[in-house]
């Protein structure tokens, strides 16, 4: 009995994944372009220089304008750099990793996205509310781990 009810559940969970791709609201819809490491992180550095307002912890704080592309690079074991945005606003969140596998998760809110490298994901996002969150990494990743977190600062 118990063996079949793992079968159907497997089944309805095959079913379930296409479905919540299409309607679920967990699944962010993505662009996604394939991306060297090296020119990733000149991209990244060209948007640090352009918009940094100051530092946190010796991570550069960016101010980008309303409405931009910005960016955000994960690597053993950080987030670069932190993002001060805008409530309401609408942004093309450019994201990669350089190194290794990392997992994207934003606290409080239950926003989760794996970041695979060699790969750019472009997620577009309008921060519905001011305060500050957190950018846990989600997926184990070397001893650093769970010392990696950034932050996202919204105004
Ligand atoms: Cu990056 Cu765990």
């Amino acid at each position: 009995m118990w063996f079949s009810i793992a079968i159907v559940w497997a089944l309805v969970m095959f079913i379930m994944m296409p479905l919540w791709h299409v309607y679920g609201k967990q699944n962010p819809s993505t662009e996604t372009y394939k991306v060297t490491p090296a020119d990733f992180q000149k991209d990244v550095d060209a948007f640090i220089a352009k918009y940094k307002v100051g530092e946190e912890k010796g991570v550069p704080v960016v101010a980008p304008p309303p409405g931009s592309d910005i960016y955000l690079l994960a690597k053993q074991w950080s987030w670069s750099p932190v993002l001060k945005l805008k409530k309401g606003v609408t942004y093309r969140l450019h994201l990669s990793s350089i190194d290794v596998l990392h997992g994207f998760s934003l606290y409080p809110l239950s926003i989760n996205f794996m970041v695979i490298p060699d790969y750019e994901y472009v997620l577009t996002i309008t921060p519905t509310q001011a305060g500050e969150y957190y950018v846990v990494c989600n997926e184990y990743c070397g001893l650093g781990h769970q010392q990696m977190v950034g932050k996202i600062i919204v105004e």
